[in-house]
């Protein structure tokens, strides 16, 4: 990964399919802007694999795809699905592969209410956390096989994989974080009904955290922990789950900060050997791919995931800003409950970053968050 000693990042751009085509632009015009206020650049260069790249080759992405992502900085994804197309050829075609083939083991979610965003729970106490989700192993996993096909004794077995390494990062991962936050840990387990692989999640964890005395650890089980997000999500600080219960809480929690289009994700190699990827939350939207409606923000905050994660993050910090300052002074899109296009609303955004970049302009960026 390039450090902020380089001047220029190179990115890999996936835009995709159905919606990742227009929040992708929007999102490169922000974070060029932003670029050039801090006085680094993004060379970006674009790969034009998805659905339709697979309706005319049969893969998701060339041969030597990987490769190619290999010799850049980070990975910048809009969305991937197409209606004609099973979403397990989009997922385990280009998605999966990357996050394995990179070791990002770290999906990383913000949650966080955005202003002038109406509040989906009664009690708008504002929601901040983060949920670090096992990105690698867990439930999602290619153990297992399907027997006596189309016959009545029909059967299937998926087995999960838990390993020693696999928790101990994510939990190193989650501490580290809640010691630039508020001290906080939460696991999700299940280790009432999962009699094997949880009960070992939640002694690797226990053991992991007790190197940071400053941080406090709290297991939850995790159907309770689901419930206890609908009910008072301002108490969290950092979530640590499995790669099935982290996809679900993070959906979960980001529900109820308002739309999904606004929800950002990082596929993190945080030691830096590989690429990491930066995506929005929301899928390709083919209800309404080609309208000019689609809310840009989570596109624009997985940018500023990525700045951060390139040692800018002075530069993620007035990215976060601009797009906070656009939303509070009304310039909405319509799932926000607002008007704006989705050019309107990354405009917005990028006036701010002008506006903005007198308080945010270091010349000391910082390293990368851990
Ligand atoms: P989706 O996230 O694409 O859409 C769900 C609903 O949210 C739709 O009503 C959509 O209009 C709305 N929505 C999503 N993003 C929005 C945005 N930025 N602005 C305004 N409204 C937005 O999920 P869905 O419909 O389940 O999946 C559609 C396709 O996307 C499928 O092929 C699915 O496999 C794929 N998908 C891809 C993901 C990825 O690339 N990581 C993640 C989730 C789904
Ligand atoms: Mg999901």
């Amino acid at each position: 990964m390039t450090t902020a000693a380089g001047n220029t990042h190179r990115i890999s751009v996936i835009a995709g399919d159905g919606i990742g085509l227009e929040v992708m632009p929007a999102a490169i015009g922000c974070l060029d802007a932003v670029a050039d206020a801090h006085g680094f650049a993004f060379d970006w260069i674009e790969r034009d694999w998805g659905s339709d790249y697979f309706f005319r080759t049969g893969r998701m992405l060339p041969v030597d795809g990987l490769e190619q992502l290999a010799t850049t900085d980070a990975v910048f994804l809009g969305a991937v699905g197409h209606p004609d197309l099973s979403d397990v050829e989009t997922l385990w075609g280009l998605l999966i592969p990357i996050r394995r083939t990179f070791s990002q083991y770290i999906n990383l979610r913000p949650v966080k209410t955005l202003p002038g965003v109406r509040p989906v729970l009664a009690d708008p106490t504002p929601i901040d956390l983060m949920i670090v989700r096992e990105n690698n192993e867990g439930e999602y996993s290619e153990v297992g096989g399907r027997v006596y096909r189309g016959l009545a004794n029909e059967m299937a077995v998926q087995e999960a994989v838990f390993t020693r390494v696999g928790i101990t990062r994510a939990a190193r991962f989650a501490a580290e974080l809640a010691s630039t936050r508020r001290g906080k840990v939460t696991s999700a387990t299940k280790s009432n009904g999962i009699i094997h692989s949880m009960p070992f999640w939640d002694e690797v964890v226990r053991e992991t955290l007790a190197g940071y005395p400053e941080v406090e650890l709290r297991s939850e089980l995790i159907d309770a922990l689901a419930a206890s997000l609908v009910l008072h999500p301002w108490r969290y600080d950092v979530i640590v789950a499995s790669n099935l219960f982290g996809d679900i809480l993070s959906d979960l929690a980001g529900a109820a900060t308002g739309s999904i289009g606004s929800l950002a994700s990082a596929n993190l190699n945080p030691e830096g050997q590989h690429p990491s990827m930066f995506e929005p939350v929301h899928g390709s939207a083919p209800d309404i791919a080609g309208t000019g409606v689609a809310n840009p923000i989570g596109q624009i905050w997985s940018g500023a995931l990525m700045l951060d994660a390139l040692g800018r993050p002075a530069a993620a910090a007035h990215l976060v800003a601009a797009f906070e300052s656009a939303l509070a002074d009304g310039v909405r899109t319509r799932d926000l409950g607002g008007t704006a296009s989705t050019t309107e609303l990354a405009d917005a955004v990028t006036d701010r970053v002008v506006q903005l970049a007198p308080d945010y302009l270091e010349t000391n960026e910082g390293a990368m968050r851990p």
